[in-house]
């Protein structure tokens, strides 16, 4: 007979451990590949040697030979001739990869989280130092990674399924697609995708973004340039708890952002006061379980890793009247909308692996 024998739960453990170190520095190489345009690079080829790719790329020999072998290893590229010398394999990158890597627009393009990731890693010390006195990492020291990261992973959602979350508010749409001029307010809007989709989706409709980074309105104003929709999509500086205005508006998104913000039923009060009599606010946050599990799914454990390493922090920054962190339960929002005056709240039957969608009315 064959004896049982019982792995050690330290080495099950050590291994584990192993195994995510392994991961977090595959992550990192992504993100040298996604920074460096190694991988629009390689895709522009019916593979390339280690020489190609360092001229295409303008990188060096050494380099780019040591990281198209780690990337064959990893299992993100292939590889036609592993077993010749470095400088005479061809490696390529398949269709599908491609795709989540390079383009922008499909749905399946997580590679900016690689850079929402090491703009983590950037400000480790005063991370530590945050946890240590119980202050904040302010958001914009996360720097341009972290920044254009968050739009990166959330654009295709804007591009391709803002118009189908807003139809799931039949009364909404329809003043979006009549006239007069319908106006919307994107609170902690980043870098303006979501305006700029929405503008797109809704010609009749104007839209302000308001964000409390200054250097993400600055590039949102660039980018609604480009994208030639700047005559209806403006952006200011400012907190969403201090938002007033004398028009009112018809919509007020709030995406991905209710979770960061230090006073967060101020922000909600805020919209409530700026919001059109038959207006109604969309908000766009984690999809989290409703308490905590331990362990967790993926998708929990996926939030609560940006909640220590980077949500938590630059709320805290805020001076905050509350701090939320990443995960961000289906009861506390409906508290919060309780709190701040709404009387009609509802979660949005809209089916997204990422966030939940919670309408409120006035
Ligand atoms: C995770 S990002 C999401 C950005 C954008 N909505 C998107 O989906 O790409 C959170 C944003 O909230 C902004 N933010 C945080 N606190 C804020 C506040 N009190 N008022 C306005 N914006 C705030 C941050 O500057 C950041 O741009």
């Amino acid at each position: 007979m064959t004896a049982i024998t019982e792995t050690d739960p330290r080495e099950a453990f050590a291994e584990r451990l192993l195994e995510d170190v392994t991961r977090s520095m595959e992550t990192l190489s992504v993100y040298l590949g996604v920074k460096l345009g190694l991988y629009h690079a390689l895709a522009a080829t019916d593979g390339a040697t280690e020489r190609d790719l360092a001229d295409r790329a303008g990188i060096a020999t050494r380099y780019a030979s040591e990281w198209l072998s780690q990337q064959a290893a990893a299992g993100y590229i292939d590889c036609d001739n592993p077993g010749v010398e470095p400088e005479q394999r061809r490696y390529r990158l398949a269709e599908h990869n491609a795709e989540v890597l390079t383009d922008p627009d499909s749905p399946f393009h997580v590679a900016p989280l690689t850079r929402m990731f090491a703009g983590c890693t950037s400000v480790l010390p005063q991370l530590l130092e945050a946890y240590r006195t119980g202050g904040g990492v302010p958001y914009e020291a996360y720097g341009i990674d972290i920044r254009e990261g968050i739009a990166g992973v959330n654009r295709p959602m804007f591009v391709n399924e803002l118009a189908d979350w807003i139809a799931a508010a039949p009364t909404v749409e329809q003043r979006l697609r009549s006239a007069p001029t319908a106006k919307v307010l994107d609170l902690g809007c980043g870098i303006g995708h979501s305006s700029i989709a929405l503008a797109k989706a809704f010609p009749r409709a104007s839209v302000v973004g308001v964000d409390l980074d200054e250097a993400s309105v600055a590039q949102a104003r660039e980018i609604a340039a480009e994208a030639g929709v700047a005559d209806r999509v403006t952006f200011v500086v400012g907190d969403a708890a201090q938002v007033q205005a004398e028009d009112t508006y018809d919509l007020v998104m709030m995406f991905e952002t209710l979770h960061d913000m230090g006073d967060p039923v101020g922000a909600l009060r805020a919209a409530r006061s700026v919001l059109a009599e038959d207006g109604a606010v969309l908000i766009g946050d984690e999809r989290v379980g409703d308490q905590l599990t331990a362990p967790a799914d993926l998708m929990e454990r996926f939030q609560f890793g940006w909640s220590v390493l980077h949500c938590v922090a630059a709320t805290i920054a805020e001076d905050p009247v509350e701090v939320s962190g990443t995960v961000l339960r289906t009861p506390t929002v409906l508290r919060w909308a309780r709190q701040a005056g709404y009387t009609d709240s509802e979660v949005l039957d809209i089916d997204n692996d990422f966030w939940r969608f919670y309408l409120l009315r006035k």
